[in-house]
């Protein structure tokens, strides 16, 4: 490209390029940088029209095409284009899909998510995407939520750490290398936290529940250099995000000092006035967008007119265009945009996209994440005796189930006379099971029932399989009906005629193990008492069917943790392991217990850990210090197996109410059989802070008691105390 201008210039440092450019655009075209269209409805005339500089759902050739048409236009300033790549670059029907999100976390593994956002930022740049809408940093708290299969867990601590891990895989070591994309912290902030898990609904939540639980992830997100943020559709106490001028500027710019930018979920602007109705037209609507900090608008064909009718008739000062734009097109210069390097290659996209190397990641990802949550004596993995086992189950052979939310659209966008996604590049349940009991032990299938419809009739011959059998695999779980955005959920026990299913063939007296394959825990204590053995699944991506395969027949031992607590009964929710303890000490029910099914950090192995010594380098800590926390840790199992240790702590006695356990810090340790090693973990003083009635995040001198073990249960860990002083 010839250099006209000093913004064409790659040599030229950024905030003078943008300068430049900013001095040379018409109003309309700034404005067009603040606004992202629906790539399948018409883009060149959005962009010829209307100069929007972001595009979404927009793959391969034709983003090759419209970026080629961008750069004949006056200025040539190229398009952005975002995908949702969630958990790999599934809108693309030969992509790397990799179990979701909740199930990733379960591996608690930094290293391995930072792998697999590598991995999709490289699949996605080399289909002319520039920008994914992942990851979600939201807390999960209430599971009614459909989209809690979507989030890192429960914990503030360790979403703030996976989160930080998957953008620095997207982003690479650089935004402008070729296989770099940015990524897009979302849904700033609260969304998770609606109320009774009503998808978007108001979260009334107070700004100490903000600053204490919600912002966190976010600004671990901010330090990690997170190139975009995604305003949340839901209002926090009354203020929806995208009009949040405390959370879009007052923290997020002036606090955390954010470069990056804002874009607004989709259609925020208009939902202000049609279902929020805090706007009485689009126009308010956009004024306050845009005022309080909302750098691009997702899907509001109206908003280029609104804004430049608010400038024009002196309602809006350009200056605050100007300072969005900027944003924008801070991003867009990182990425190397405008030096010509990002289009769609075609050549890398052939060798690189769901090769050998990406699918060996996505079968070390779901084995990780699989969370052993019973095994009774010792019954997995399968005895070398079992000949005859029957698969049982609506989720045994379903891919659409196994791959989870936001892969459905893949095979309908993008280029005419791709395939979708074919049968054989997706593992099944059924598919690993048979692959893997070869000669050994005979499989037979029987579907059985299906997780909405009711129906019984396919009931008798699961059972009949299941009698003439040496152990029953029972696959259940939710599907997508009940998965994602707007699907939520009042009732979270097994669905359709699942239950009924079960019973069946714990009726036959063959030994039962049951697979759950579910988005998010359900409600399962009848399985627990009846199963002899109880794996979750969670969505596992494309080859969780051999992941599974391998663990139940005890290749692999499972190692994978709950990032998130199994309640008993919906009626529990929320009931996350940091809740408050209050006036009665633990919150119980007369007809309930007050803690859940399986608690946060709980999974097992088929070895066994003890942990030993706890040792604080010392009993005194003051501010900037960081105090060394040992423990010895044991395998006194019979094979070799991966612990994660955890670390929580608790603040004795504080001036506002503070959980009684908190994460603060983990390691996974491989051990061998009877090996012992010394755990070293570090706590930092300013993780210790709390949110004071102030609203000021402080640590206050007192007794901390310190809590390291397997699981976040009191019997699992070992405790001491040390005091912060000064
Ligand atoms: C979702 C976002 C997503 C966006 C773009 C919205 O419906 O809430 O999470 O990134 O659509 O597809």
């Amino acid at each position: 490209m010839s250099i006209k201008y000093p913004y064409q210039d790659g040599s030229r440092p950024i905030p003078e390029r943008i300068e430049d450019l900013l001095g040379r655009m018409t109003l309309a075209e700034k404005v067009g940088q603040m606004c992202q269209m629906n790539g399948r409805d018409d883009a060149e005339t959005w962009l010829r029209e209307h100069h929007v500089g972001s595009f979404l759902h927009m793959l391969g050739e034709e983003t090759n095409a419209l970026q080629g048409v961008a750069a004949q236009t006056r200025l040539g300033i190229p398009l952005l284009f975002g995908i949702d790549a969630i958990h790999g670059h599934a809108f693309w029907p030969t992509s790397t899909v990799f179990p979701t999100q909740l199930a990733l976390s379960c591996t608690w593994n930094p290293e391995l998510v930072e792998e697999v956002g590598r991995i999709t930022a490289t699949e996605a740049a080399h289909t002319g995407v520039h920008w994914t809408f992942s990851p979600v940093l939201g807390v999960a708290r209430d599971l009614r939520w459909g989209r809690i299969g979507e989030t890192f867990g429960e914990d503030p601590y360790l979403v703030s750490e996976l989160g930080s891990a998957m953008i620095r895989g997207y982003q690479g070591e650089a935004l402008s290398a070729p296989d770099a994309i940015a990524a897009c912290g979302k849904h700033y902030a609260g969304y998770s936290g609606a109320q009774g898990g009503r998808d978007s609904s108001e979260a009334a939540l107070s700004e100490r529940a903000m600053r204490s639980t919600y912002l966190p992830p976010f600004q671990a997100a901010v330090e990690a250099g997170c190139a975009t943020l995604m305003a949340g559709y839901q209002a926090i106490d009354g203020i929806p995000c995208s009009a949040n001028r405390w959370l879009l500027s007052d923290v997020l710019r002036d606090e955390w000092g954010f470069q990056g930018f804002v874009v607004s979920d989709w259609k925020n602007v208009e939902h202000m006035n049609d279902e929020q109705q805090v706007s009485p037209n689009l126009m308010d609507a956009a004024m306050r967008v845009v005022s309080a900090g909302n750098d691009m608008a997702m899907n509001t064909p109206r908003f280029t007119k609104l804004v430049i009718d608010l400038v024009e008739r002196g309602e809006l000062d350009e200056t605050v265009v100007d300072q969005a734009v900027r944003n924008v097109l801070r991003v867009k210069f990182a990425l190397g945009l405008f030096d010509g390097n990002r289009y769609a290659d075609l050549d890398k996209r052939a060798e690189t996209i769901g090769c050998a190397a990406h699918r060996a990641v996505a079968l070390a990802s779901a084995c990780q994440s699989l969370v052993l949550l019973k095994n009774e004596e010792g019954f997995l993995p399968l005895a070398e005796d079992v000949r005859r086992l029957a698969v049982i189950g609506p989720n045994a052979d379903d891919r659409q189930a196994q791959l989870g939310d936001w892969v459905q659209w893949s095979g309908q966008l993008g280029e005419t006379g791709l395939p979708g996604r074919t049968s054989e590049s997706v593992i099944t349940v059924l598919d690993g099971i048979r692959a893997r009991a070869g000669d050994r032990a005979s499989v037979d299938y029987a579907r059985g029932c299906n997780v909405i419809d009711p129906a019984v009739d396919g009931i008798p011959e699961a059972a009949a399989l299941a009698a003439a059998a040496d152990v029953a695999i029972v696959v259940v779980g939710d599907n997508l009906e009940q998965v994602g955005e707007t699907k939520d959920r009042a009732n979270l026990d097994l669905s359709g005629g699942q239950k009924a299913l079960l019973e069946a063939v714990y009726a036959t007296g063959t030994p039962m193990v049951v697979v759950l394959m579910s988005s998010k825990p359900l409600t399962i204590p009848w399985v627990v008492q009846h199963a002899q053995a109880l794996l979750a699944t969670w969505n596992p991506g494309l080859e969780g069917g051999t992941a599974v395969a391998e663990t139940l027949f005890g290749d692999r031992n499972p190692s994978g943790k709950l990032t998130i607590s199994f309640p008993y009964h919906v009626g529990q929710q929320p009931v996350y392991y940091d809740l408050i303890p209050g006036w009665h000490g633990e919150a119980k029910y007369v007809d309930m217990p007050a803690e859940p099914l399986f608690p946060f950090g709980y999974g097992l192995s088929y070895t066994r850990f003890s942990y030993s010594h706890l040792e604080l380098a010392s009993d005194v800590l003051t501010e900037g210090e960081t105090l060394r926390v040992a423990v010895d840790v044991q395998n006194v199992g019979d094979r070799s197996g991966v612990e994660i240790v955890q670390l929580y702590v608790n603040d004795r006695f504080s001036s506002v109410t503070t959980p009684l356990k908190e994460l603060k810090g983990f390691a996974r340790v491989e051990l061998a059989p009877g090996e012992r090693r010394t755990v070293e973990l570090e706590l930092r003083c300013e993780q210790l802070a709390l949110v004071n009635a102030e609203l000021e995040t402080v640590v206050e001198p007192g007794t901390f008691e310190v809590m390291v073990g397997g699981s976040s249960r009191d019997e699992d860990l070992l405790k001491d105390s040390f005091d912060v002083v000064g």
